[in-house]
Formats: structure tokens, sequence, C-alpha cells
């Protein structure tokens, strides 16, 4: 690895703090843009976060559209509504607000603005698949859950309605140009999605820590990540107007996304299968099959889930690695005890006929290539069967 040319990049600038939306508009002026169309779901709406964040553009009077049609697991057709409403709005930027699905949209909005065509064109998968060279309209993602990290991300995955999948459209110039991370905006989040939300991070900064790619600087990172998780997900679950709590669950959930440019694992690739079939939420699937790929991962990976272990308090320091890496996985299974995640997918409505679509679903998923260790069709559907 070391003989080889590597390109290290952190391009988006992160704002961070408790009201943290007010510093926008000074920002408008110097990105030289105008009027944003503000891209969220009809929830996050009505929310007071998201009011408040329309006061601090009409305090300044600045002009704005709202487009609220993100269906959650955005998909294409809300993304091109989009692009209709900002055309004929003459809008000059893209704001995303709220969890992935928003964030997901526009930037998949931006791709379909600068460069034209269908999502379908930009399929990552597809050998005939458009590159996505730009220039994009900027964008600017302030999320209001901490677990995504999709505001950091070059990535946007939207579900294709005629092909009933998931499109992953991936290109460093949907790089957002500035994340907000506000911690205000997240206290009103429910203790149910603030825990899945949160294993989600976790999920990403164990799966990109032990990818096989080398990326020492989203390593350190990432470990950098499991230990904010370890310290704030049940602060943040238990007392949810704990600002420094979701200020740094908001950082370890940025941290996870930026590891990730490493790439992630097969607990993503089950979870996307377990959301696209049963519908299951995205980071309530990680959380409950993260503990069985560690598992099956162990061997391989138990240099990194020894450092997993320190951050969760595990003395180390002379002891065997493997058992190490099984204190690791039965923390991470505490820390679900802890913030309510249920144990098995048959006690979130996973039925055992399901097992083999969602195994063919999560062979076909390209997260699992970068698991630590390679995992066969039978090793899918053996762990589906454990976390069962
Ligand atoms: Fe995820």
């Amino acid at each position: 690895m070391l003989q080889d040319i590597t390109r290290f990049s952190f391009p988006t600038s992160i704002i961070f703090g408790p009201g943290a939306i007010g510093e926008l508009p000074g920002e408008f002026i110097s990105m030289g843009v105008k009027k944003p169309l503000i891209v969220t779901d009809q929830n996050m709406e009505k929310t007071d976060a998201f009011k408040s964040l329309l006061a601090v553009f009409k305090n300044k009077q600045i002009d704005f559209q709202v487009f609220s049609g993100v269906q959650p697991n955005p998909h294409d057709v809300d993304v091109e509504n989009g692009v209709s409403v900002y055309n004929s709005s003459a809008c000059d930027f893209i704001i995303g607000v709220g969890g992935g699905s928003p964030m997901d949209a526009a930037k998949a909005l931006a791709v379909l603005v600068g460069m034209g065509g269908n999502i379908a064109d930009y399929d990552a998968q597809s050998d005939t698949k458009k590159e996505i060279r730009g220039p994009l309209p900027s964008i600017i993602l302030i999320p209001t859950t901490a677990g995504t990290g999709s505001e950091v991300g070059k990535c946007s995955v939207i579900t294709s309605t005629a092909q009933k999948r998931k499109i992953f459209l991936c290109s460093p110039q949907m790089m957002p140009a500035i994340a907000v991370l506000d911690p205000k905006l997240t206290v009103s989040l429910p203790p149910h999605l603030t825990a899945a939300t949160g294993m989600d991070a976790l999920t990403h900064n164990i799966e990109s820590l032990t990818a096989p790619v080398f990326h020492p600087m989203c390593d350190a990172i990432a470990i950098k990540g499991v230990e904010l998780t370890v310290k704030y997900l049940e602060k943040a679950v238990k007392t949810p107007e704990d600002i420094e709590a979701r200020g740094y669950m908001m950082l370890a959930a940025m941290m996870g996304a930026v590891a990730f440019q490493k790439d992630l694992g097969t607990a993503h690739s089950l979870s996307h299968a377990l959301s696209a079939i049963c519908g299951l939420h995205h980071g309530l699937a990680n959380a409950i099959v993260l503990p069985f790929v560690m598992n099956f991962n162990k061997e391989v990976s138990k240099s990194e889930y020894t450092l997993i272990a320190r951050e969760f308090g595990i003395d180390i320091y002379g002891k065997d690695e493997l058992e190490c890496a099984e204190k690791a996985i039965e923390e991470v299974r505490a820390l679900n005890k802890r913030v309510g995640i249920p144990e098995s997918l048959s006690s979130v409505g996973v039925k055992s006929e399901d097992l083999q679509e969602l195994t063919e679903k999560a062979y076909l998923d390209p997260c699992h290539y970068t698991n630590a260790r390679s995992c066969t069709k039978e090793d899918l559907l053996s762990l589906l069967k454990e976390a069962f």
C-alpha cells in the first residue's frame, strides 16, 4: 500500500455549535448565491427546528423556496419533482434539511439540475453510467438527526420507482460545500430514533475502520467517532435536552461518514436489504445485525476491535486480541440494550420466509465487497439466521 499514490480529501466546510444556523446568511454572501431551494420532508416542515431555520432567512430578507416532497427512502420521482420546483422558482443553490432522506434527495437534485437526465443515468453500479462531472449547484446540508452523516458524504441513495431497488449516485462533485451541525435542531428527536440513528453512526465508524482500504486519517477519525458514540449516545437517548450529548453525537455521525470515504461492510448490505424488503429503519437494522457481523469478522478484524474495546473502557494491555475483540462485541450488544434496541430481527417484524429474498438482495448490494472478511451468499444467509 505504501508504494501506491493515494489522495486524501476532506473538502466540506463544517460549521458546528448550538445556533450554528445563524451563520448561514453570511455564508451565502461569500458564496455569491441568492435564492436557495430548501429540500425537506413534510414531517420536518412542521417542526420548530425547521421554523427556526426559516426565521433566520426571513430576518435577513433572504428569498427562498421550500420543496417538502421527499418521502422516506427518497424516490427518483421526488427528486424530479424537486428539479421542476428549482427551475420554475429560479433558485441558484440547494439546501437539504432533515435526516438522510432529504439530504440524499438534495444531492441527487443537484446532479439532475447540473447534468440533466434522470437518476438511473448515474447508477454507480451500471457499466454505462454517465460520469457526474459537474458543475453542480452548490449544496448546503443541515442534518436534524445524528446518524447518516450524509452531510459530508459524496453519495446519495435514491429508490428507483421502476426498478424497485436503491440506486447509488456517487461523485466528489456531490460533496456539500457546507455542512451546518446545530445540535439544537436534534433535541426534539424521540429516543428510539436517537438510538437507531446513533447506532447507524457507530456502524459507520466500525465498518469503515475495518474496511480493507488504505486511509490512516479516516482510521483515526473512525476511532474518535467510536469514542464519542460510546460516551454520548446513551446520554442523548436518556436526556434528550442535553446539548453537549447531542452535539457530540452530531460530531460522531459526521465523523463516521467522513471515515466511510473508505467504504462500509456487510452490516450495511444486510440493512439495505432489510429496509428495502421489510421496511426496517436503516439505523435499527444496522444496530441489530452489527454484533453478528462483528462476530463474523472478529478473526480478521481483531486488532481494530481491540481498539474499539479500549474505547468501551476495557483494559486491553497485554491481553489477547481475539479476547478483546469478543469483549468489544459484547459491549456493542450491551450498548444496544441500554438504548432500547431489540435483539433480533424477528422481534421487529421480519419473517423467516423473508430470509432468502433478503440474502439475494444483500448479496447484490456493493457494501459487503469492502467488508473486512469476504462474504458468500451462504455467509449472508447464516448471518441473517443468527440475527433472526
Ligand atoms: Fe448507514
